[in-house]
Formats: C-alpha cells, structure tokens, sequence
C-alpha cells in the first residue's frame, strides 16, 4: 500500500490523516487542531507540525492553503491572516517540518479538485468540469479531462457588483441566516456567470454545504448539470497528499 499524509489547512480546522493513494482512503484516524488565531503563517505551521508529530508520521507531506501558491510561494490571503502573502512555504514548511523532508503546498480547491479527478465522480475526467468548494469563501478548479488549470479564482470573480464568495459562500447563507431557498438564488445567480463564461459540461460542488444538496440544488435553474462532490470534506487531505508524491503541486 503507498501511503502519503496530506494536510488541509481552514478556517477554523486545521486537518490531517495518513492517505492510502491507491484507494484514496483514509489510514487510522483524522486528526484536527482548531486554526489558531491570529492564523499567521508561524502559528499554522507550527501546528501543521503538531499534527505530523501527533501522528507519528516521517514521510512525505502535502499540505493545501487557501491562497494562491505559485512556485511554491503565497501570492494571496483572502480569508487568512494577510502576513501570508509574499511567503515561501517551502521554506516555511521545511523549517518546521524539517529540512530534509519532501513537502509541496498547493491551493485547497486545487488539491480537492484533483482528489475527485481521482477518487470521485468518473464525469470529473471528462472534458471541461469545474469545480467547486463552497465554504468560508468560494474555491475553485479549472479542469479539462482530468488536468488541472491551477489557481483559478473564480470566487473572486465580480458578478453584478460585487465578487461571487461575498455573495455566495455558507459563510453568506450564516451570517445574513438566509434559508437554503434564498440562498441557493445567490448561487444561481454565481453559476450562470460561469456557465455563460466557461461553458464547462458540469459543475462539481464541494464544501460543507454540498452535504445538504438536495436542500438547494432542486433550486438552480442553469442549464449545465451540477452535481454534489464524492469525497465531501476529505478532498482536500486526499489532494495535499497525492501532491506531494505525484509533484503535481504547481
Ligand atoms: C481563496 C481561494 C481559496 C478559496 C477557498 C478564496 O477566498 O482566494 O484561494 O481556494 O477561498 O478556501
């Protein structure tokens, strides 16, 4: 069994288990430290640390953020502690891991994306697909047959007058206590700019959120097929680890 350990970095939670990258399981249990606060990039990297130490675990480490990484750097901070941007993570990653270890750090929606590319719905593979992970804010992953187009920003994307996460993210449907019904006209809305963008064959929805899909799809109205994603909110910890051994980060 070829085993990697992936890390998903959030808002709140900061989580990691051992992946078995034939299956895309899980191997003994998933560990979680909340996120702490202020999330700066010591603070998480020390915890990433935590965990790998908690877990007992010498090999290889991926490990997803939710900003743009480029070559390996931090080019944005849309829902983190805005000390990210500008930073090496390999650099910082290496310090605290160690130097002689294999690590790569890729976008979350990215490493998710792939993740079901390999372990989810067979449609992610075919032709143009994006998906998509809705949470505090809105992550994205161009896809065409199976490949990635890396760091694509589609939250950010201004849809009428303001960008789409600020318009559709579960954070949105908390704060303003919007039913699923409400929102889901939110997302529409947000979907039918991509569609009429992208014209991808199908929408692939990860997050939170995509558990309660019979609450809010029945309520879209484009014409694309969208579908909940398999691997809910595993994706991310399944893609980190895949990253680091196929060098797949960008
Ligand atoms: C960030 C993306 C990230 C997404 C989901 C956005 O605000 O800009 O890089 O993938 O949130 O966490």
């Amino acid at each position: 069994m070829k085993t990697s350990f992936g890390i998903d970095v959030g808002g709140s939670g900061i989580k990691g288990a051992v992946v078995n990258l034939d299956t895309g399981e899980f191997v003994g249990d998933r560990i979680k430290i909340s996120t702490p606060k202020p999330a700066t990039p010591e603070a998480v990297a020390s915890t990433v640390a935590e965990i790998v130490e908690q877990a007992g675990w010498e090999g290889p480490v991926g490990i997803t953020l939710p900003s743009i990484v480029k070559g390996q750097m931090v080019l944005s901070a849309a829902n983190v502690d805005k000390s990210w941007i500008g930073v090496d993570a390999y650099e910082l990653f290496h310090r605290h891991l160690g130097s002689d270890r294999h690590i790569s750090v890729l976008n979350d929606a990215d490493a998710a994306g792939l993740a079901e590319v390999a372990f989810g719905d067979t449609k992610a593979k075919e032709g143009p697909v994006i998906f998509l992970t809705i949470g505090t804010g809105i992550g994205s992953a161009l896809l065409l047959d199976g490949k990635l187009w890396p760091n694509a920003e589609l939250g950010h994307l201004i849809v009428g007058d303001d960008e789409a996460e600020h318009q559709a993210s579960s954070a949105v449907k908390e704060d303003k206590d919007l039913s699923f019904k409400k929102w889901a006209k939110h997302v529409n809305r947000v979907l039918h700019e991509y569609e009429a963008l992208f014209n991808p064959n199908l929408f692939i929805i990860g997050g939170g959120i995509s558990r309660r899909f019979e609450k809010w799809g029945p309520h879209l109205t484009i014409k694309t097929e969208v579908v909940p994603a398999h691997l809910r909110n595993k994706a991310g910890i399944i893609g980190a680890a895949m990253a680091v051994t196929r060098d797949i980060a960008p």
